[in-house]
């Protein structure tokens, strides 16, 4: 016995249940090919998959409708914390960024639900401080220094191969959140300059033909099993 194909063939429109089989990514091909053969979605189908499409939205509301209260707990679990320190917001925000590596939006949201404090006045403490970040941290951190030292053999000459390669400035992080790139002023290792600091290991001496070899083996650590 034969079972019937979860998903349509190529000359023929899809049933109900093969259009509750399909993944989102399999219904846009199915739209595009419907469009393709009759030069419109027909009707019977577009209703079925909105009916679909707002099944699947409900369950994705539930869901966020549960994560909603992980981050609320998580919240009043600080706030109760520090509710009876002096300048508790900013103990509380570094107690979210030790948390999360960063302060998510959603998380500065219900904070400024939970103490009553304008959303904006949040805002203007996290970015008052520089220690506080608004996006998560990169997996590696590649730091330049740029003090005299470093500056006089070479720095910048490394900077601009960095910034090169990643297609990133410093204080940047690369799009897939791979690497951040950050100059500073003397790490205290002016007899090796240039030098760099990668994932706190520090890099003497470096020459920027090294520059690319530095940043293989921070792909190669990723490899590691
Ligand atoms: S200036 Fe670079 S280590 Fe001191």
């Amino acid at each position: 016995m034969t079972s019937a194909p979860t998903h349509p063939v190529d000359d023929r429109d899809p049933t109900p249940v093969e259009l509750a089989n399909c993944d989102e990514a399999t219904l846009l091909g199915m739209l595009d090919k419907m469009e393709q053969r009759h030069g419109f979605v027909p009707r019977e189908i577009s209703e079925e998959i909105s009916r679909l499409v707002q099944l699947r939205l409900e369950r994705i509301e539930r869901i966020r409708g549960k994560l909603d209260s992980t981050i609320r707990r998580d919240v009043q679990t600080h706030v109760a914390h520090w509710s009876n320190e002096e300048g508790n917001l900013i103990m509380i925000l570094h107690a979210i960024q030790n948390q999360h590596g960063y302060v998510p939006r959603e998380v500065a949201m219900e904070l400024s639900r939970e103490l009553g404090v304008p959303l904006a006045r949040i805002y203007e403490v996290i970015t008052f401080y520089h220690y506080f970040k608004l996006q998560p941290p990169a997996k590696h951190n590649v730091v330049v220094c740029n003090g005299t030292a470093c500056y006089l053999k070479g720095s910048l000459e490394l900077l601009n191969e960095l910034r090169s390669r990643l297609g990133i400035s410093e204080g940047q992080t690369t799009a897939d959140r791979h690497i951040h790139l950050d100059v500073v002023r003397c790490i205290g290792c002016c007899g090796m300059s240039p030098a760099l600091v990668v994932d706190g290991k520090t890099y003497g001496r470096v020459k920027t033909s090294e520059v690319g070899g530095i940043l293989d083996s921070v792909k190669k650590q990723e490899a590691k099993p």
